[in-house]
């Protein structure tokens, strides 16, 4: 075999290799969904947010009754080591038209996003996530809706929610506006900062 020879095979092997990988790439890219994979991630962020939040308030109700729950509906409640927005370097929050947290009110364009939803929820209409732009920042949003366990702090006094809850929610939040709920209703909505 003279030299000649293998350096012909090798460049062959160089072309076929480029041949194979090279040109491909270029025209998937724009047949790319961004938009789409981000909503996935942000929805992936806010339900296994929800599922660990979810988890702590039910155990919490369990063992310490509703009165004694009341600090388990909190984002703060859930450890960094359990939030997966940490994990995954996105910042999430939960804002409310009405919120009991004063922190949590939403200011627009969240506020808008909130009585698009509600009025979805009244029609029938199916909520969908959304992403949001606002001031450079990437935001997606998903709704949050009531079911009959979250009446029992955030339904009708006197009613749903029992004397001695209220007590402990009158005491944590003069301005408290997260009451009168009944079961699916819109509650608020999950905004992931995504990074
Ligand atoms: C044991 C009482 C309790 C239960 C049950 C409860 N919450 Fe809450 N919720 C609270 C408290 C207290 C806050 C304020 C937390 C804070 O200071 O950030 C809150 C805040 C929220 C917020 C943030 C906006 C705001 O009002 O400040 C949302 C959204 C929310 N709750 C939704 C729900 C949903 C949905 C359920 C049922 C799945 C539920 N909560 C069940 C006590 C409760």
């Amino acid at each position: 075999m003279n030299k000649h020879f293998v350096f012909t095979v090798i460049v062959a092997l160089l072309f076929a290799f480029i041949g194979c990988s090279g040109p491909t790439n270029t025209s998937t890219t724009e047949h790319k969904p961004p938009v789409d994979t981000d909503l996935q991630l942000g929805k992936e962020i806010a339900l296994a947010t929800k599922a660990v939040l979810g988890k702590h308030l039910t155990h919490a109700i369990q063992t310490k009754g509703t009165a004694g729950a009341v600090d388990f509906c909190s984002l703060q409640a859930i450890s960094l080591t359990d939030s997966v927005g940490f994990v995954k370097h996105a910042k999430v929050s939960r804002l409310s038209d009405l919120p009991r947290n004063p922190n949590n009110f939403a200011s627009e364009p969240f506020l808008s996003q909130i009585s698009t939803y509600k009025t979805q929820l009244l029609n029938g209409d199916k909520l969908n996530g959304n992403s949001i732009l606002h001031e450079g920042k990437e935001y997606r949003c998903y709704p949050i809706v009531t079911n009959g366990m979250c009446l029992q702090c955030h339904g009708k006094k006197g009613t749903d929610i029992a004397p001695e809850t209220l007590k402990v929610l009158n005491e944590k939040y003069p301005n408290d506006l997260a009451t009168g709920y009944s079961a699916n209703q819109l509650r608020g909505i999950w905004v992931v900062q995504m990074n």
